[in-house]
């Protein structure tokens, strides 16, 4: 059995259900060494950023079918980056961005997941929100991030529980919806 097999089992047999999926896990470009391929190196950000994140919602959406929460509640959140947005791409908003295309172009993907999830829990009332963190000093970015990271957690924490299935299939960063 998975990891991810196992933790889903333990939720089911300790709480029968689950009412809010936070899909946090990401990497961004380290351990790297400088001599991988630059397929390793999508490999590696895929995995967990993409792969990884299908894999868990796959998991859990049957104990988030089963779950009685009463809005806000029911919902599986997404930690996706504004470096994944096709439109601030399009107008090269974010020029760094051309420096991380893997990690980039993961959240993309990681967007278009969260989309298609969308669309296939509507009908059992569940949402699906994804959220910026803002850039925030932590380990992914040795502590570079302009944001305290508890600024970041509030982000999550309020589209972990702010408002019912209307906030199904937005973006949000410090209340505004960002755009895909
Ligand atoms: N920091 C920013 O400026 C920023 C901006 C936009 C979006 N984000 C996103 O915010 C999320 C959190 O990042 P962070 O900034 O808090 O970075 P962080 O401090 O490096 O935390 C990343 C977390 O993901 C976990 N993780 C990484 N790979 C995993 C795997 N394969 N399986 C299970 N857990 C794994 C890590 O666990 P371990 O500690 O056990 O390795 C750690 O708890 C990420 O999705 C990131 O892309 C961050």
């Amino acid at each position: 059995m998975t990891l991810v097999a196992a933790a889903a089992e333990h939720v089911k047999n300790t709480h029968g259900h689950l009412d809010i999926l936070v899909n946090n896990a990401g990497v961004a470009g380290d351990p790297w060494k400088g001599n991988e391929t630059l397929r390793e190196k999508f490999e590696y950000l895929y995995n967990t950023n993409v792969f990884g994140t299908a894999v868990n919602i796959d998991a859990f959406i049957p104990l988030i079918k089963v779950s009685k929460a009463p809005a806000p509640g029911r919902r599986i959140v997404m930690v996706s980056s504004g470096l994944g947005s096709l439109a601030s791409t399009l107008k090269n908003e974010y020029p760094e961005a051309e420096l991380f295309v893997p990690y980039s172009t993961s959240k993309t993907a990681l967007n278009s997941l969260a989309l298609h999830y969308m669309q296939q829990l509507k009908e059992d009332k569940s949402a699906v929100v994804v959220v910026c963190p803002g850039h925030c000093s932590t380990n992914l970015n040795e502590y570079v991030g302009a944001r305290d990271p508890r600024d970041g957690a509030m982000e999550l924490y309020t589209a972990a529980t702010q408002g019912g299935m209307e906030m199904s299939g937005k973006w949000i960063r410090s209340g505004e919806e960002l755009r895909w």
